[in-house]
C-alpha cells in the first residue's frame, strides 16, 4: 500500500565545494549555521531542498543519485533500509554544498514490529503502553536509517464512514491530545537529534477527520469555535510537545484548501501557535490546488502554496518548475523561498544530520545481516501492548474466558489472515511475521488442543468490493477468496460447530476496508459473514465474536446473536497471541472505547460530548417534538469509554473537597473504586465535567481526566483528580479561552454514560 511516483526533471548543477567553510561556521548555533549555509546556496540549490520524493522499487536509482548530487532533492520517503539510503546520502555528500538528505516514512503504528492500529492503541487508555509502542517504532525506524515519520495522525474522527478512522486515536479531543503528546515524545525521545530518535510530523493539519459525509478528501466546513474547541487541540498538543514537522491536510477548510490556506498556515500555525518547524504538503496536494479550483495552473498552485508556507512539496514537481519564474516576475519574493528553505535546513539540523549525515545510516559493516530478521522485532512488547488495546463488549454468562480443555471451533476469514492482523499503514511490517488468531490459539493450547479451524466465509462476496480491495495493493492481491460457494462454506462451518463446545468467529473487515480512501456507506460486517454468524448462532452453541476492523461497525444484530464480543481492531504482529491471551483469560481485558459505536449509519455523527439542545430526547418519554430518530432507539450501541472486564468494578463515595472553586484554587474529586469480582484486573476511571450554563452552549459533558487502575480481586482504592480553573476553560464566541463563573457538574464513571455526579460553583 505505497504510493509510487516518477521522478521529476533535474534543475541545475553548480560545482565547487564550500562544505568546509559551512562546517566551520558555528555548527553549535542553529540559526547562524543555517543562515550561513543559505548565503552560499544558489536559487536552484534552495529550490532543490524543497523537493521530497517517494522512492518506489521501479525508480531509476542512478538518476535519483544524479539528481541528489546535483542538489535537486531535499529528502525521500519510502526508501527504508540502510543499504538503500546510504548511496543516496553518499550522493548528497558529492553535491556542491554536501547538504544531507533526510529519509522519511509513514511509521504510524510500528516500523518492523507492528503494534495495534492507532484506534486500538487509544483503546488501551494506557499512556505508558502507547508511549512504549512509539519509542520502539522510533528505535526500529532509526536503526533502518529513517530520520522522520509522518505521524502521529491526530485527526479527530466522529464519522466512522471515514476509512482513516483506523489511523487516528478516536473522537475525543482530550484523549487524542494526551496521546498526541505521548507519541511525539516517544518518537523524538529527549531530542530528535539522537541516533535512536526520529522526528515527528503531526498530521493532517488540519481537520481532516471532519470531511463531509466521512468521504475521504472531501470538503470540511466548520465553525471557528468548533475548530478551536474540538478539532485543533490535538495538533497544538503535538506541536507544544515539540513535534518538528507538520503535514498539511488534503482537504479544504471553509472554502480554502489547507495547502493554500494563509489563515491556517500563517496566522494560526506560525503566528498564534509559534510553530518553528517544517511544513510538508501531503502527497500531490500542491498540484491538487488546480483540481480544487483555486489555482488556474501549476504556476498559480506553486505560488499559493509557497506563499501559504508549505515548505516542502511531497511528490510533485511544481516548485522546481515554477518557483524560478514566479520569483523573476515578482509574483513571489526571495523571502518566500528562503523561509521554506530555512525550515528544511532547520529540520535537518534538528535531526542531527549536519553533524553527522550518517547518524542513522551508520557504517556498511554494521548493517544487519538480514534486515527482516525476526530477532530485530520486539515481539514481547507488541503482545503486551496489543492485549491492552482490546475491548470486551459483551460477555454473557461468562462465556469468556474459554477453558483450554474445551472443544473449540474457530471460524472466519480473519482467523487466518496475517496481512490483516497488521492493519493499514503497516510500515515495514511483514505479513509472514505476524501471528494469526489460528496460530495464537494453537500455541496457547499446546498439547491440549481440541481446536478445529474452518473458514466459513470469505471477507466479502461482493466482487466490486473485492476488486477495490485488491486494487489498493501494488504488490499482490490482498484479499484472496476461497472459490467455494458461500453456502458450502457455511455448511462446513455449521457441521464443525455442531461438534464443538464453543464457537469462536473472527469476523469484520479486511485491513484495506479501513484505509486511506476506503470510505464506506454501510458499516455492517459484510453480508456473507453475517450469514455465517446467523447460521452459527442457529446451532445453539455459545458464540464468541472476535471482531477485527479499523472503525466502529454497526453490530446491532451481532450484539444479540453473540454470547461474547471482543473488539480487537487490527492488533499487529503479535495480534494472534494477544487475542489468545485474552480469550483464554491469561490476560484480563481492560480496554475502553475511544470512539462511540453507533447503532446504525443513520445516526452518524455519534459522539458523546455533543452540545445541549432545546428539545433533548428523554429516555422513557419518547413523545413527539424531541430530538430523536423515531424509527430506532436513541443513543449509541456502545458509548465512548465503554469496556468490560472478566472481573467487575464498582464506584462509590464520590466526593468533592469543596462546593466552590476560586480562580486560583483547586478541588479534589475523589471516588472509591473496588474490584468486586474474583479476578485481578484493570479499569479506567473517567472524569467528565459539564459547564451547566455558559455564554455559549456547552457540551453535555467533556472528558477532563482519567486514570487506569490495577486492582486485585476484592481490592479497593480511592482515586483522586484535581480540578482547576484551566480544566473549565473554553473558546467563547469571540474565541477567547476563558472559564466562566457558575455551576459545574463533575461526573465520574467507568464509561461516559454510567456516571455519578456532584456539583460545584466557580466563583
Ligand atoms: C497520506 C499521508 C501520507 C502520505 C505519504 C498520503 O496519501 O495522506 O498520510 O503520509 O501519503 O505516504
Amino acid at each position: 500500500m505505497k504510493k509510487l511516483c516518477l521522478l521529476g526533471l533535474a534543475i541545475g548543477l553548480a560545482s565547487h565545494s564550500v562544505w568546509a567553510d559551512t562546517k566551520s561556521a558555528s555548527i553549535e548555533n542553529k540559526d547562524a549555521f543555517v543562515s550561513n549555509l543559505m548565503k552560499q546556496m544558489t536559487l536552484d540549490e534552495k529550490i532543490g531542498q524543497l523537493r521530497l520524493i517517494s522512492i518506489g522499487p521501479e525508480m531509476p536509482r542512478e538518476l535519483i543519485r544524479k539528481e541528489i548530487a546535483a542538489g535537486n532533492i531535499g529528502g525521500t520517503f519510502n526508501s527504508i533500509t540502510r543499504p538503500e539510503n546510504r548511496p543516496m546520502q553518499d550522493a548528497a555528500m558529492r553535491s556542491r554544498l554536501k547538504i544531507p538528505m533526510f529519509f522519511a516514512y509513514d511509521v504510524i503504528h510500528g516500523h518492523r514490529t507492528i503494534f495495534p492500529i492507532p484506534l486500538a492503541l487509544a483503546s488501551s487508555w494506557d499512556m505508558d503502553a502507547i508511549g512504549r509502542s512509539g519509542r520502539i517504532a522510533a528505535k526500529e525506524a532509526a536503526a533502518d536509517s529513517l530520520d522522520i515519520t509522518f505521524a502521529p495522525m491526530v485527526d479527530i474522527s466522529r464519522d466512522p464512514r471515514w476509512g482513516r478512522t483506523s489511523e487516528g486515536f478516536g473522537e475525543d479531543t482530550y484523549l487524542v491530545s494526551r496521546i498526541a503528546k505521548v507519541m511525539v515524545k516517544a518518537y523524538q525521545g529527549d531530542t530528535p537529534s539522537a541516533a535512536d530518535s526520529i522526528m515527528a510530523s503531526v498530521k493532517h493539519f488540519a481537520l481532516y477527520g471532519a470531511v463531509e459525509g466521512g468521504r475521504d478528501y472531501n470538503t470540511v466546513d466548520m465553525s471557528p469555535v468548533k475548530m478551536y474547541q474540538d478539532y485543533l487541540p490535538p495538533y497544538r498538543a503535538a506541536i507544544d510537545a515539540g513535534a518538528g514537522g507538520v503535514m498539511v491536510a488534503l482537504n479544504s477548510i471553509n472554502g480554502i484548501p489547507a495547502t493554500a490556506n494563509m489563515w491556517l498556515m500563517q496566522d494560526l500555525l506560525r503566528k498564534e501557535w509559534g510553530f518553528k518547524g517544517l511544513a510538508v504538503s501531503d502527497h500531490g496536494a500542491i498540484f491538487e490546488l488546480i483540481k480544487h479550483g483555486v489555482a488556474r495552473d501549476g504556476r498559480e498552485a506553486a505560488k499559493l502554496a509557497i506563499k501559504a508556507g508549505i515548505d516542502m512539496s511531497m511528490n510533485d514537481t511544481l516548485y522546481g518548475k515554477e518557483l524560478p519564474g514566479l520569483l523573476k516576475s515578482g509574483e513571489i519574493q526571495q523571502s518566500d523561498i528562503d523561509n521554506a528553505v530555512r525550515e528544511v535546513l532547520g529540520a535537518k539540523y534538528d535531526m542531527g544530520l549536519f553533524k553527522d549525515p550518517y547518524l542513522r545510516i551508520g557504517k556498511a559493516e554494521d548493517d544487519p545481516a538480514d534486515t527482516y530478521a525476526d530477532s530485530r522485532l520486539h515481539r514481547a512488547e507488541a503482545r503486551d501492548i496489543a492485549r491492552r488495546s482490546m475491548v470486551l463488549l459483551k460477555n454473557q454468562n461468562e462465556t469468556l474466558p474459554l477453558k483450554k480443555t474445551a472443544k473449540i471451533v474457530l471460524v472466519g476469514p480473519l482467523a487466518k489472515a496475517p496481512i490483516d492482523m497488521m492493519g493499514s499503514w503497516a510500515a515495514a511490517g511483514k505479513p509472514d511475521q505476524s501471528v494469526t488468531l489460528l496460530d495464537g490459539m494453537t500455541r496457547a493450547l499446546g498439547d491440549q488442543a481440541k481446536l478445529t479451524y474452518v473458514r466459513g466465509a470469505n471477507i466479502t462476496s461482493d466482487k466490486k468490493v473485492l476488486d477495490y480491495l485488491n486494487f489498493l495493493n501494488f504488490d499482490a492481491p490482498e484479499v484472496v477468496n476461497d472459490p467455494r460457494s458461500a453456502q458450502v462454506m457455511i455448511d462446513e462451518a455449521v457441521k464443525a460447530a455442531q461438534q464443538a463446545d464453543v464457537i469462536v468467529a473472527a469476523v469484520g473487515e479486511s485491513r484495506g476496508m479501513s484505509h486511506e480512501s476506503s470510505s464506506r456507506t454501510d458499516l455492517n460486517i459484510p453480508a456473507n459473514q453475517r450469514d455465517l454468524i446467523k447460521a452459527l448462532k442457529a446451532t445453539g452453541k455459545p458464540l464468541v465474536l472476535v471482531l477485527m476492523n479499523g472503525r466502529p461497525l454497526t453490530i446491532l444484530d451481532e450484539k444479540e446473536q453473540a454470547d461474547a464480543i471482543l473488539e480487537t481492531w487490527f492488533s499487529g504482529t503479535e495480534g494472534g497471541n494477544a487475542i489468545a491471551d485474552v480469550l483464554f483469560g491469561d490476560y484480563n481485558p481492560s480496554g475502553k472505547l475511544p470512539i462511540t459505536i453507533p447503532r446504525s449509519v443513520g445516526q452518524i455523527p455519534t459522539y458523546y460530548n455533543h452540545l445541549s439542545i432545546g428539545r433533548p430526547f428523554t429516555p422513557g418519554k419518547p413523545g413527539n417534538y424531541t430530538s430523536q430518530y423515531f424509527d430506532d432507539t436513541t443513543g449509541p450501541l456502545y458509548p465512548f469509554g465503554y469496556g468490560l472486564s472478566y472481573t467487575s468494578f464498582s464506584l462509590s463515595d464520590m466526593a468533592l473537597s469543596s462546593t466552590t472553586l476560586n480562580k486560583t484554587g483547586k478541588i479534589d474529586a475523589s471516588v472509591t473504586v473496588k474490584n468486586t469480582g474474583k479476578r485481578d484486573g484493570e479499569t479506567v476511571v473517567q472524569l467528565y465535567i459539564q459547564d451547566v450554563v455558559g455564554s455559549m452552549i456547552r457540551p453535555l459533558k467533556e472528558l477532563k481526566n482519567f486514570q487506569k487502575v490495577m486492582l486485585k480481586a476484592g481490592e479497593q482504592k480511592v482515586i483522586h483528580f484535581t480540578i482547576e480553573e484551566d480544566d473549565l476553560k473554553f473558546y467563547n464566541a469571540q474565541l477567547k479561552y476563558a472559564a466562566e463563573p457558575g455551576k459545574f457538574n463533575v461526573q465520574i464513571g467507568l464509561d461516559s454514560e454510567d456516571v455519578t455526579q456532584q456539583s460545584f460553583e466557580l466563583l
